[in-house]
């Protein structure tokens, strides 16, 4: 029997979630996991007292799972999404705005591909988040996905890992750390507002005199 040509088509869940069960999402949550506990102590003076993280983009909460399973880091963890996949998670569109309250961290992994203006997105968080923890999907792999292909994703820009961290910089963020998975193709970033650094070098200068 041939299958019309709507039938035969694949049919995607927006933002790619049926890859959601995959290894590659499961080991960008544990990679960023890692480079946060191993730099905690560059982006929070006192970690024992515990870190406000939200999550942008939360998907399933994974981020909120592996923390538990994989660290003993103290969080008080919110989830943000404009799909919540639970009632713990707050809808909201991070084109538009930002939740209210404090955080010491903002994590947005597998998000930035799907806004179209990071720029500004990115801005965003600088001038209200001391710290944020990345992912993006890298163009300049060794075997790149075409425009094309990244489109077919819904992924909405492709920087290399230079244009990202120029954005990132321009947007008032310094790199605490930085490393690759998914055989290269991921870059995850952690890294600190600029005036966030700022504060805490007066305040260990002024500790010493
Ligand atoms: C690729 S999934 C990643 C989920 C999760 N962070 C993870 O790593 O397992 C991207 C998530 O971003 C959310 N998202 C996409 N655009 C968004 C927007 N404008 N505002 C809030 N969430 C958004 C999607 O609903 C989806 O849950």
């Amino acid at each position: 029997m041939r299958l019309g040509w709507a039938a035969g088509r694949r049919r995607r869940l927006p933002f790619n979630l049926e890859d959601a069960g995959s290894h590659r999402w499961e080991e960008r949550a544990e990679a960023a996991v890692e480079l946060l506990v191993g730099n905690v102590e560059a982006i929070c003076s006192d970690p024992a007292a515990g870190l406000r993280i939200a999550d942008f983009g939360a998907g399933d909460q994974r981020l909120k799972r592996v923390l538990a399973d994989k660290t003993d880091l103290q969080v008080s963890y919110a989830a943000f999404d404009i799909r919540p996949q639970a009632d713990s998670v707050v809808e909201i569109d991070l084109r538009r705005e930002l939740p209210a309250g404090d955080f010491d961290l903002a994590a947005c992994l597998g998000l930035l591909e799907y806004l179209r203006d990071v720029p500004t997105f990115l801005g965003r968080l600088a001038a209200r988040y001391p710290a944020a923890l990345l992912s993006y999907s890298v163009s300049d792999h060794s075997e790149p996905l075409t425009k094309r292909q990244r489109k077919s994703r819904g992924w909405l820009t492709h920087y290399t890992t230079a244009q990202l961290e120029h954005e990132l910089e321009a947007a008032g963020f310094g790199r605490v750390a930085f490393r690759l998975v998914s055989q290269g193709r991921t870059g995850i970033w952690l890294v600190a507002s600029h005036s966030s650094m700022a504060a805490s070098s007066s305040s260990a200068s002024s500790s010493k005199s």
